[in-house]
């Protein structure tokens, strides 16, 4: 357990500081929310002017920088409690073809070893529950792994940081998080512009969880979770992929998505990310649940009713599939 400073009696603890990497990004910023609302100091790096304005706007520590400079991560992680790793980079298909690993990996490796030189205790590294093999369900943390395409990256940054036998580590392997951004946003607009297909029937059973049930559940790992444990993000229900894409169309008033052929959708979305749609992953949080963790939106439709009431339809104009995870 990461301990609190000592404080005044009557007075909110302030804890702290936890160094976020990636707190500019969709995971990244409702990790640094939540650890500001639960009385820590989130000391937030990212690179972008953007990221940067939204650390300091959720009452966090901006600190501008790229997780691949080791001097930039050294002195970032100076006096920290704890290191959280998002930070992560799909990569374009003109840029390096190694950032997006590099991102992951090597920014790994440098902030466990900023972590050591500045006795930072435990580093929480966040992955992706498609790192799971398609399978029936449950599947709980030391279910069957079939880590492809940006998982396989994910599952290497957990193998990486499994060695750090030395350090407190932490591994969180989040569902399909949705929020105002990401593949959730992708979706609404291919929904939108009728380019969004389903495989077959749909009947794979995802797992969700709402961004800010997401947020606070890194924030309990950080409190209450053990060294080398691993733990999943997801809410009580998984639901079949089909019938979630329906609910989504319905409630933004188009047409529901067609259906298409495995060939269809490979040519779509990509061989890999067509998989990982098709894949069934009815997920458990029991584990995360044990720690006092418990999602506010328990299945998707109360969490997406949420956050359409609460987002404007244009705020983002992403296109496209949705990313892996
Ligand atoms: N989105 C989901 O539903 C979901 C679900 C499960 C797992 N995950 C996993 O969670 C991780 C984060 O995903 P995300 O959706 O939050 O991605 P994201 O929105 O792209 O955020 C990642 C952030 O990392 C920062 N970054 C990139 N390169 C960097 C560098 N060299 N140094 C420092 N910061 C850098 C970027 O901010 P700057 O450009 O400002 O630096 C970016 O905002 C990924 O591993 C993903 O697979 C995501």
């Amino acid at each position: 357990m990461v301990p609190a400073e000592s404080t005044m009696a009557g007075e909110r603890a302030r804890r702290g500081p936890v160094l976020v990497a990636g707190a500019g990004g969709f995971l990244g910023r409702a990790i640094v929310q939540a650890l500001v609302e639960g009385g820590w100091v989130a000391r937030g790096l990212t690179r972008s002017p953007d990221g940067l304005a939204s650390v300091e706007r959720l009452g966090g520590e901006p600190v501008a920088g790229d997780v691949l400079d080791a001097a930039v991560v050294r002195a970032a992680a100076a006096e920290c409690q704890a290191i959280v790793h998002v930070a992560a980079n799909p990569g374009d298909e003109h840029g390096d073809p190694e950032l997006p690993h590099r991102v992951r990996v090597e920014g790994c490796r440098n902030l466990a070893d900023a972590a050591r030189l500045a006795s930072v205790p435990t580093l929480v590294v966040g992955s992706g529950y498609w790192v799971y093999a398609d399978q029936p369900g449950p599947i709980r943390e030391e279910s069957r792994v079939d880590p492809q395409g940006e998982s396989r990256t994910n599952y290497e940054t957990e193998l990486l940081a499994r060695t750090f036998t030395d350090l407190d580590v932490r591994i969180v392997r989040p569902g399909m998080v949705y929020g105002d951004g990401s593949w959730l946003r992708s979706t609404l607009t291919a929904l939108r512009d009728h380019s969004y297909r389903v495989i077959g029937s749909g009947s794979n059973a995802w797992s969700f969880v709402s961004l800010p049930d997401l947020g606070r559940a890194f924030r309990t790992v950080l409190e209450a979770g053990a060294p080398g444990n691993v733990y999943n993000v997801v809410d009580d229900e998984p639901r079949p992929w089909g019938e979630f894409a329906a609910y989504l169309a319905d409630r933004i008033g188009c047409d529901r998505p067609a259906s298409c052929s495995t060939a269809e959708a490979e040519r779509i979305y990509g061989p890999v990310v067509a998989r990982h749609l098709a894949a069934a992953r009815a997920t458990s949080s029991e584990k995360l649940q044990r720690l006092g963790w418990r999602p506010v939106f328990s299945n998707y439709r109360p969490g997406i009713d949420d956050l359409l009431a609460r987002i404007s339809p244009n705020s983002d104009p992403t296109r496209g599939p949705p990313a892996p995870r």
